[in-house]
């Protein structure tokens, strides 16, 4: 089958590699139809290579249809349609039965000290091949799957595998209380459709951060508040002029760690990209690769007492946090991969109310072949030709 293989900093491209077959009895065979490509992939792409084999299958957004099952998976046949998550979990554990799905302790990557194994993403996560392709054999297919209807189009469910919870669960993690703020640093896929969730469920101001053009004008079309980093000097005092004076409730931080604009971490960035894996390695596990932009204007932004919620990701060990200013402000923190089954039935009748109220149905900039990855790749990392939501058709 054709994939989308990891090469090297920057360096994607599609290969034929062996199909997929079923290894274990909760196994499923899925052909992919559409895929999509993450922020997160964007991290495996720049700076992660550490963590990558050249040949490694990225991807982690797939849906598709059901083309063969394991004996023990009893809950889906060959023909049906299916969203996957993001993450693996067995729905059976002390993590998975509190709906912690990403911490689940079947699939825990405990060599590497990690939660539950992700599609396509590093050695960290399990190294399991990804969905950047036309065949995924998904594990434990007896509890992943989300069964979708035929009929409506793909992408009205494409985004339940990551976009959809992971945007849902930042909102749920930023409290906003009744009739509140939130403020969105970072308006790509993620941030966007945290504003757009924030907006449905009540939030009463809803402003959103970014420094790039079509994504500040997209935001803007559905009643966010936009600021371009690039024309204020001072940010926070913008936001407050928007929020009474004393900042947002919540701030939902949707950039991670390769925010745009400071040296410190650019240079620590290229400087892990040259190394030699091993030494390389251990600076970004030791030393930290993150640039922590974003969350240092969460923790100024936020109002004191407020919610800070992370969705972006970050990945150092060893970054320097302002405790004083977190502590002093009473700052709340939550963060985490999203917890996808934890949230499919509270999103589900939006994703297929008549009326579409999350927009899901144009919310793809760019539908291309999955032969032309290397260009999606290219086009979304650099926010150039408009890209911010990339699928791919296998
Ligand atoms: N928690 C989860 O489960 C989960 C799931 C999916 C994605 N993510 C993470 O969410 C983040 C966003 O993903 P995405 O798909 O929206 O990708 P993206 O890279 O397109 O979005 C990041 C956005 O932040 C903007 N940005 C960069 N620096 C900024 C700054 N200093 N201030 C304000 N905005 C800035 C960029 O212009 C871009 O629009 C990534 O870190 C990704 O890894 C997390
Ligand atoms: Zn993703
Ligand atoms: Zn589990």
């Amino acid at each position: 089958m054709k994939a989308v293989t990891w090469q090297g900093k920057r360096d994607v491209r599609v290969e034929t590699v062996e199909d997929p077959a079923l290894r274990e009895p909760t196994d499923a065979i899925i052909r992919v139809t559409t895929t999509a490509i993450c922020g997160s992939d964007l991290h495996l792409y720049e700076v992660m290579g550490p963590f990558l084999e050249q040949g490694d299958i990225l991807g982690h957004e797939p849906i598709g249809v059901v083309e063969e099952v394991g004996p023990q998976v009893g809950n889906l046949e060959p023909g049906d349609r299916v969203v996957i998550p993001f993450q693996i979990a067995c729905g059976s554990c002390a993590m998975c039965d509190v709906d912690l799905q990403t911490q689940c302790e079947t699939t825990q990557v405990r060599e590497h000290g990690m939660g539950a194994a992700l599609y396509g993403y590093t050695k960290l996560y399990g190294q399991v091949p990804g969905a950047q392709a036309e065949y995924l054999r998904a594990p434990h297919a007896d509890y992943n799957p989300i069964r979708i209807p035929k009929g409506p189009p793909e992408e009205r469910f494409l985004y339940l595998s990551d976009v959809l919870p992971t945007a849902w669960q930042g909102v749920q993690y930023a409290d906003i209380p009744p009739e509140g703020s939130v403020a969105g640093v970072g308006l790509g896929p993620i941030g966007e459709m945290a504003a757009r969730v924030a907006r449905h469920l009540g939030a009463r101001t809803v402003i959103g951060i970014d420094l790039v053009d079509e994504r500040l004008a997209r935001a803007g079309t559905f009643g966010v508040s936009t600021l371009d980093l690039r024309e204020h000097d001072d940010i926070t005092g913008a936001v407050k002029d928007l929020t009474d004076g004393l900042g947002p409730h919540s701030v939902i931080d949707a950039v991670g760690m390769e925010a745009h604009g400071s040296p410190v971490g650019a240079l620590a960035q290229k400087v892990a990209g040259v190394l030699p894996d091993a030494v390389s390695t251990a600076i970004m596990e030791n030393a930290g690769i993150d640039r922590l932009n974003a969350l240092y204007l969460a923790i100024d932004l936020v109002r004191r007492g407020g919610t800070i919620s992370l969705s972006g990701v970050y990945g150092g060990q060893a970054n320097p946090l302002p405790m004083l200013t977190m502590f002093d402000k009473q700052i709340q923190l939550r963060m985490g991969q999203a917890n996808v089954k934890r949230w499919v039935d509270d999103i589900m009748p939006l994703v297929e109310a008549d009326d579409d109220p999350l927009g899901l149905e144009g919310f793809a900039t760019h539908q291309i072949p999955l032969d032309d990855a290397a260009h999606g790749y290219d086009i979304f990392q650099k926010k150039q030709d408009g890209a911010i939501k990339v699928l791919l058709k296998p």
